[in-house]
């Protein structure tokens, strides 16, 4: 039957499944529907008022090059005078991160964006399998995400960017509140947002304008853009609990379909401004060996490398 699989904006020939809206598309109808989905989230949330520069954190996997190349798009058709730098660190992870560094290059060029590559080896004199040593090496992929999450920052800040853009989707997110939830840590729940403003000049204001979009439809317009999929996963991932919650909440969307959509708005509209509220802000102080903002006297990512350092004197 024609019908079913005829674009439902344009009646062509349809390519995509938009599962949560049972709704099948063309590639063009699609990627129009995708960037106009990023447009209103950075609209509904403000997050490019006032915004200069905008350095967005691209790991080489699907949801940050979509997210590289819509913004790209968006800024040139609807930001004029915004730039643009991409981000991104090399994280030493032998068998992966060059072809995350490959996928990185070969994008930023064929979009014509300018890029920093950070690399841990021979900038911080380690890599992310050097972690195992610490205490913290049981749960590589929270250390892991502490170096991220620093350096990411710093770089951004280090570039003079105003914004920092990152990836993450409505899937992560969805994953976040889970374990937040079932911790009861109101704390991290309140820190759940699309955009967490910052007033400090060295902690950049942070945005998510992908946080509606599901990894499924960040692959497709990656797909649609024709940006190289990366054929590997984090091998330090394997078996985490991250990848297991996930799993776990893909099975509860099939049985309950707009789960997922659900749950997050449940959380930003109701939940998230009553919790800011009550949460107070944590203040911030320097952190004793690198300057950059801290909740104690020494930052988690100088804690970390330190006891790195500690293993190898
Ligand atoms: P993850 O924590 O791996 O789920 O990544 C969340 C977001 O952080 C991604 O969508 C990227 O925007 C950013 N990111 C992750 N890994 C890197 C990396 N190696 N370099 C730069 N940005 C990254
Ligand atoms: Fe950080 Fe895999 S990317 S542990
Ligand atoms: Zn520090």
């Amino acid at each position: 039957m024609a019908g079913m699989t005829s674009c439902r904006l344009c009646g062509g020939q349809a390519a995509y499944l938009i599962e949560h809206a049972r709704m099948m598309l063309c590639r063009d109808c699609f990627i129009k529907y995708y960037e106009k989905k990023v447009y209103n989230t950075i609209m509904k949330h403000g997050m490019l008022r006032g915004a200069g520069r905008i350095a967005v954190a691209v790991s080489g996997g699907k949801d940050s090059m979509a997210l590289l190349a819509a913004m790209n798009r968006l800024v040139s058709e609807k930001f004029s005078g915004i730039k643009l730098i991409a981000i991104h660190i090399n994280l030493g992870i032998e068998g992966y991160s060059e072809r995350c560094q490959e996928i990185v290059e070969n994008v930023c060029e064929d979009l014509g964006v300018e890029h920093v590559i950070h690399d841990l080896s021979s900038r911080e004199g380690y890599k992310i399998p050097d972690l195992r040593s610490t205490p913290l090496g049981g749960r590589i992929c929270g250390a892991c995400g502490t170096v991220k999450r620093y350096l990411m920052n710093k770089l951004a800040y280090e570039i003079g960017a105003d914004r920092l853009a990152t990836g993450h989707n409505l899937d992560d997110v969805v994953e976040l509140l889970f374990e937040f939830y079932l911790r009861g840590s109101v704390e991290d729940l309140v820190r759940v947002r699309p955009v967490s403003w910052s007033d400090n000049p060295k902690m950049v204001t942070k945005i998510k304008p992908l946080i509606e979009l599901t990894e499924r439809e960040n692959m497709y317009y990656a797909m649609a853009q024709g940006i190289p999929l990366l054929d590997a996963s984090c091998p330090l991932a394997e078996g985490s609990r991250m990848l297991r919650r996930k799993r776990l909440i893909r099975l509860i969307e099939r049985e309950i379909p707009g789960f997922k959509h659900m749950l997050y708005k449940s959380h930003v509209k109701r939940i998230l401004p009553r919790l800011e509220k009550t949460v107070p802000e944590p203040s911030l102080m320097e952190c004793e060996k690198c300057g950059m903002p801290s909740l104690s006297n020494m930052c988690s990512y100088c804690k970390l490398v330190s006891r790195l350092a500690a293993r190898s004197a």
